[in-house]
């Protein structure tokens, strides 16, 4: 291994991070690198049966270690709780992924009231919530990086989606304006903004046989466009980005939305 791929592998040691949507796809992935690679990683989800190591100690992973706990993002007591907890257990918190999503598909004609309200108030002020929750302590302590996992849709015009891309849009907003208060408390605040990727999220939107190879081909009845990469990405992909903007190679990266989309939204 080459001294630069050594360092990497262990460039979260001694690192504490709390990440949001751990239980599963772009979440779970991005827990189990950032453990990988030494963090202490508090790995977050409403659903955290499925994040593999139970409550309690932890599990190790690589240098680091997974220490799973529920969280609803949509509970603000329980989100202040959560951090300070983290803060008192371990210390303080050195990067928070903002990975908790949901996608309720359907047309505005289609959508419920529940559907839209839901939708904002996971994908949206969940991530301001848990991201005001942090931010005075890695302020406090000048240093921290806090990545929003967003989507091509929040820049994208899709059918279906309405609810999601405008929650998904707050949330890069917001992530954006908050990296620019922050950035003189020595804070990074970044977006990673998957295209398609295989996780449960997605293959819930899966109705045929032909669902997968249509979403990389593209949909002209739908307008969507194909990827030219010619794959979906997997979780470690969009887990690889996150975990660079996190992390001291990207000390000079501020309010910058990284694509990981296979060249899916072609232009910008
Ligand atoms: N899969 C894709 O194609 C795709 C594309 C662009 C963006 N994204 C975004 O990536 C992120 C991860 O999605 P994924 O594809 O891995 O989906 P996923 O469904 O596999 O994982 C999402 C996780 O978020 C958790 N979650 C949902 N609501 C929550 C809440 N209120 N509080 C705490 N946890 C909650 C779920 O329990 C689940 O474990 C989401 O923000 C999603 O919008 C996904």
């Amino acid at each position: 291994m080459a001294a630069h791929q050594a360092a990497q592998a262990r460039e979260f040691e001694g690192r504490v991070a709390l990440v949001t949507g751990a239980g599963s796809g772009i979440g779970l992935a991005t827990a189990r690198l950032l453990a990988e690679r030494g963090a202490q990683v508090v790995a977050a989800d409403r659903a955290p049966a499925a994040a593999a190591p139970g409550p309690g100690a932890g599990s190790a992973t690589g240098s680091g270690a997974l220490h799973a706990v529920r969280l609803d993002v949509t509970e603000g007591p329980r989100v202040r709780a959560v951090v300070a907890e983290t803060e008192r257990r371990f210390g303080r918190i050195d990067v928070l992924v903002n990975a908790a999503g949901i996608l309720r598909p359907g047309t505005v004609a289609e959508l419920a009231d529940e559907d839209w309200a839901d939708t904002l108030d996971v994908n949206a002020t969940g991530v301001m919530r848990v991201s005001r929750a942090v931010a005075p302590g890695m302020a406090a302590r000048r240093s921290g990086a806090i990545v929003t996992v967003g989507s091509d849709a929040a820049g994208l015009a899709r059918t279906g989606m309405a609810a999601y891309a405008a929650a998904k849009a707050a949330a890069v907003a917001f992530t954006r304006c908050l990296g620019l208060e922050l950035a003189r408390h020595g804070v990074r605040c970044n977006i990673v903004s998957p295209g398609a990727t295989d996780t449960p999220l997605q293959r819930r939107l899966w109705t045929s046989p032909e669902a997968a190879a249509q979403a990389v081909a593209g949909d002209p009845a739908r307008y969507r466009g194909p990827i030219p990469l010619g794959r979906l990405a997997d979780p470690a992909d969009v887990a690889e980005a996150i975990a660079f903007l996190a992390s001291d190679r990207a000390r000079h990266v501020a309010l910058h939305e990284l694509r990981v989309d296979g060249g899916a939204t072609l232009h910008r």
